[in-house]
């Protein structure tokens, strides 16, 4: 890809359409709500808060991200999306209990006038939940086509020059990608065929990428994972991103695996098991949805490791993954992580985590540095699969012929650098030789 020549100004308002406003959305919209007044600190998002050093160490360049690139601020920001649940945003975010009055309670009109459009819901794909807030449509495509007019009634309602959409809907039950996924064609025909194999979140995307609105997954599901979406995103010169929020376990996964890997420290088992009681964790007991998940969450210790080119040290790895529904414990989960690790002529040890996160609360962050990042690629003439944005996922797509990159410390290096090189700057790579002439 060549570098872009220029950048197109982040001028005017910018639609965030989130399709699914529970946990995730709502701490999202509150979180941006709080910030721009002001009353609350945006911890957590590299947009918001993360420098980015700039040439030699001597040269003492290390503006942050947003005066170096041309982002959204957080007051062109407009918000709306879908859910199957009529609740606006200040009910929705009440009930998913993460945030506190002390909290709610300055912005309650602000996220009230949030309210969500009608979900697009066929029940099969998420097994847990009884909408009441959904549209109706002779087929799949007569779906899409509601969608898109929703997308554009939206940007014109709240006066948006450009929007971006991020996936924060309930996970689908697992379904790999079949024959009507294969391309733009075979996809228009089941859409029009209404075919199973075509699910709630994908009919979202596709109504996004044909209005030119960016996209990004926050769950396992598939939705613009699939080579007919990747398709129309290139025809319509759409930027995507996906999949699966990288946030609690997985985020620890990947900070201490690369680091165990880095000392050639060989690893015999690591048990991942979780206890959450928010809406996701009900959704997730349903076996369909865990299999999406347990994919997600499993391969990224097999990428990070690389058994096959270090057999003796993780070729006999066992990996375990465990989500159970708790609902004492709200959105406040628990992570524990048991590591049997070896060391020096194969000596044994242990490492035990236990990660007392908040789950939307490590989410928000990454909704917010999507939309902004997604929005900048979109705006510098980037368009299919984003893989600087890996970043933020437990999946992250790339393309057909690669492998996903899984170590943080990487993907970071690989954020920034994609930065510098659209702002035609020297990319970073520590190598430093030329402090020592
Ligand atoms: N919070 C995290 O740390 C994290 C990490 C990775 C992934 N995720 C994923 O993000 C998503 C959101 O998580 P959450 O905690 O906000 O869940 P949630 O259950 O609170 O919210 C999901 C919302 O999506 C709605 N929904 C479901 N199907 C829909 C459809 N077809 N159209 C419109 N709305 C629909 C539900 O009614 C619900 O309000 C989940 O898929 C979850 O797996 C979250």
């Amino acid at each position: 890809m060549k570098r872009p020549s220029e950048i197109a100004p982040p001028s005017g308002k910018l639609g965030v359409l989130l399709p699914g406003m529970g946990a995730v959305a709502t701490t999202t919209i509150a979180g941006v709500m709080l910030a721009r007044r002001g009353l609350a600190e945006p911890v957590g998002s590299l947009t918001q808060n993360a420098t980015i050093r700039l040439g030699k160490r001597t040269e003492n360049r290390t503006p942050l991200i947003r005066d170096f690139v041309p982002l959204a601020g957080l007051d062109q920001l407009a918000f709306g999306g879908w859910d199957i649940f009529p609740d606006d945003a200040y009910q929705a975010a009440k009930h998913a209990k993460v945030l506190e009055d002390r909290h709610l309670a300055p912005i309650e009109d602000e996220l009230a006038a949030v309210a969500p459009m009608k979900g697009v819901f066929y029940p099969e794909y998420v097994k847990r939940l009884n909408g009441t807030h959904m549209k109706t449509g002779a087929s799949k495509a007569a779906m899409v086509e509601q969608l898109q007019d929703d997308i554009r009634g939206f940007m014109k309602r709240a006066g948006c020059e450009r929007a971006v959409a991020v996936w924060c809907g309930s996970t689908e039950s697992y379904s790999p990608a079949g024959a009507v996924h294969d391309s733009v064609a075979s996809f228009e025909k089941g859409l029009a065929a209404s075919d199973p194999g075509i699910s709630n979140s994908q009919m979202y995307a596709w109504a996004c990428l044909k209005e030119g609105v960016p996209f990004a997954n926050g769950a396992p599901n598939l939705t613009v994972d699939f080579a007919a979406a990747q398709e129309l995103a290139k025809q319509r010169g759409v930027a995507i991103a996906g999949k699966d929020f990288k946030t609690g376990q997985t985020l620890m996964k990947t900070i201490v695996a690369p680091g165990l890997k880095a000392r050639m420290l060989g690893i015999e088992g690591w048990f991942s098991t979780n206890i959450l009681g928010n809406r996701d964790g009900e959704v997730l007991e349903d076996p369909g949805s865990f299999k999406s998940k347990e994919v997600s969450k499993l391969g990224v210790l097999d990428y990070v490791l690389q058994p096959q080119m270090y057999p003796k040290l993780y070729g006999n790895l066992f990996h375990m993954v465990r989500i159970n529904y708790y609902p004492p414990r709200g959105d406040a989960k628990e992570g524990w992580d048991n590591i049997d690790l070896f060391g020096w002529l194969g000596y044994p040890m242990q490492i035990k985590i236990d990660f007392l996160c908040r789950d939307s609360i490590l989410a928000a962050p990454i909704v917010l540095d999507l939309a902004l990042l997604l929005d900048l690629a979109q705006r510098s003439r980037m368009h299919g699969i984003q893989e600087w944005l890996s970043f933020y996922f437990k999946s992250p797509m790339v393309a057909p012929t690669l492998y996903p990159e899984h170590d943080l410390f990487i993907q970071l290096m690989k954020l920034k650098n994609t930065l510098r090189w659209l702002r035609g700057e020297e990319p970073i790579t520590h190598i430093g030789n030329e402090y020592y002439d």
